[in-house]
């Protein structure tokens, strides 16, 4: 167990997860728990959450909803430690030892921060300054190697590998630098043709727990071209819906659509509607695995919980103790 590689995700508990987060980063942390030379640790980011303006309620549901949907999705209590971020104190206090080796300058710099500040500009927060020494400390409590998260996560990244050689040389400590762990989905677009799935964006998302009509009904208001022309497009809410039927139809019928846009013309609502079935095939399990779940959410919280306590404590004395407390 000692020499396992440690393996550290999260993902921050704004509401239940999407495709882009199943296909992303969920799919991703199966992979590493079904490694046996990983030890993995997965949260939910409830911290995380209170950096932009929240519900004190929702928040309170989302940290549940979250493990739930981690458990429908097939990760397993037994070889994964699937805890709550907030649950586990060494994140904070490692957090405030963290940020003595990293300038605010730097932070500042950060193109995720700069463009929350655009979007909240008064309310941007301290907190919001510390998100990514925060996450630094939720990676290096564990002395994780690898972090499956999508590639937008990279800036947060390169700070934590900053953070861990700062305090690797001036105090000592012997803080592996994360990597991040890309998945085969990593990327997934938003249904809006601009940017990626995102809870913040309406419009842009199917949800784990949608149901066919639900899904059928986000597909429908998705803007579409006349659905034929010389050249299929490689970028814009055309080229997201042919890449959806490739990720959940296979590349020939991707192929096919592809041949129909410089001929005949695609008619969208038959590709929608076929879409909309492939994708509620892939998620259906989920949901039908999930009610199950809820019988043994609270313990799994409780048990993944303390188990990283323990781990992350050990780490944090350390710590503490190598920078003279
Ligand atoms: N910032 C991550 C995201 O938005 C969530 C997160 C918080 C995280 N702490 C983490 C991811 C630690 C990996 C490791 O997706």
């Amino acid at each position: 167990m000692a020499d396992k590689k440690r393996v550290l995700s999260g993902i921050r508990a704004t509401g239940r997860l999407h495709l882009g987060n199943y296909l992303g980063a969920v799919k991703g942390m199966l992979e590493l728990q079904d490694n046996s030379e990983y030890e993995t640790f997965y949260m939910v980011a409830d911290a995380h959450a209170i950096t932009t303006p929240y519900d004190t309620k929702t928040l309170s549901t989302n940290r549940k909803e979250v493990i739930l949907d981690y458990l429908s999705a097939g990760l397993d209590p037994k070889k994964s430690v699937l805890f709550v971020q907030s649950m586990v104190p060494a994140h904070f206090e490692l957090m405030h030892y963290l940020g003595s080796v990293i300038s605010v300058n730097r932070m500042q710099h950060l193109p995720t921060y700069k463009e929350k500040v655009k979007q909240y500009s008064e309310e941007a927060s301290m907190a919001l300054l510390n998100y990514p020494v925060l996450m630094a400390a939720d990676i290096l409590a564990y002395k994780a190697e690898l972090v499956p998260v999508g590639v937008d996560q990279e800036p947060h990244l390169e700070i934590a590998r900053q953070i861990a050689r700062n305090m690797n040389a001036k105090f000592g400590t012997d803080f592996p630098e994360p990597r991040i762990f890309e998945t085969s989905g990593k990327y997934v677009p938003s249904l809006l043709g601009e940017g990626k799935m995102s809870k913040s964006v309406d419009g842009s998302y199917i949800n784990l727990s949608d149901d066919l009509d639900t899904i059928s009904a986000r597909l429908a208001k998705t803007p579409t071209d006349s659905g034929k022309g010389d050249n299929v497009p490689t970028q814009g809410y055309v080229a997201n819906l042919l890449f959806f039927v490739g990720l959940f139809e296979g590349a020939e019928k991707r192929k096919r659509y592809e041949e129909m846009y410089l001929s005949t013309g695609i008619r969208y609502g038959d590709l929608k509607s076929d879409l909309a079935k492939a994708i509620y095939e892939t998620i259906k399990p989920i949901q039908d695995k999930r009610m199950e779940m809820e019988k043994i959410v609270e313990d799994v919280i409780l048990g993944g919980s303390k188990k990283a306590h323990e781990v992350s404590s050990i780490i944090l004395s350390d710590v503490k103790q190598k920078m003279g407390f």
